[in-house]
């Protein structure tokens, strides 16, 4: 017998994304969304409240990364999304990453984190809190591929948001392969 828990904004897994812009002075901020994911072909869409530094930050730029938070950078990835860059500009310095510029679009992306999407902005609509960016690279550190040359999920150790509990969780354990089981 199922519970039912009404109209929620619940799904397991949900990410934990770190979105990078500059604001109007070129500082880096960030943002952390857990409403976001793939949706076309090189084509993310992110939820993002028009009241955040970032959605501004969106409009001048017309760029953005969305940097995967892993379980090293956990308190950190938290820390962006509780603080606000426009009361605190100061706060990416407060996390100590390393901020670098990407060099396919307008926008920061923080060494720290292990795999980046840099991205252009498609369309940000306020009222509805859509961003569309189009995906035009993905960046990942060495050490999380495999011997095979591809991106490996226990090595990247990405976190999940739990919106029930609000506590996050660790990614990684495979347990099967996918297009593999068209016989039962
Ligand atoms: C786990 C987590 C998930 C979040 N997901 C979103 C989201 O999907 N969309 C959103 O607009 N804000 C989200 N937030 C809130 C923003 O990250 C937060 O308000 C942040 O301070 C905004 O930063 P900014 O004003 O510097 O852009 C989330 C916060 C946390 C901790």
């Amino acid at each position: 017998m199922k519970k039912n828990l009404g109209a929620k904004a619940i799904l397991y897994p949900m990410p934990v994304l770190v979105v990078g812009t500059y604001d109007e002075n070129g500082v880096a901020n960030a943002m952390t969304a857990a409403w976001g994911g793939i949706s076309e072909e090189t084509e993310i869409t992110i939820c993002i409240s028009d009241e955040h530094k970032t959605a501004k930050n969106l409009e001048v730029h017309k760029g953005f990364t969305v940097g995967i938070a892993d379980v090293a950078n956990m308190k950190a990835a938290d820390f962006v999304g509780i603080v606000s860059g426009n009361k605190d500009s100061a706060k990416v310095e407060k996390t100590g990453w390393t901020v670098e510029k990407s060099s396919f679009v307008d926008a920061p992306i923080f060494a720290e984190l292990p795999m980046v999407l840099e991205c252009e902005v498609i369309s940000y609509d306020a009222p509805s809190c859509r961003l569309i960016g189009r995906i035009v690279n993905v960046a990942a550190d060495e050490r999380v591929f495999n011997e095979d040359g591809k991106l490996d999920i226990a090595k990247l150790n990405p976190i999940t948001y739990d919106p029930m509990n609000h506590t996050y969780h660790a990614i990684g354990e495979c347990v099967g392969k996918a297009f593999a089981n068209s016989k039962l």
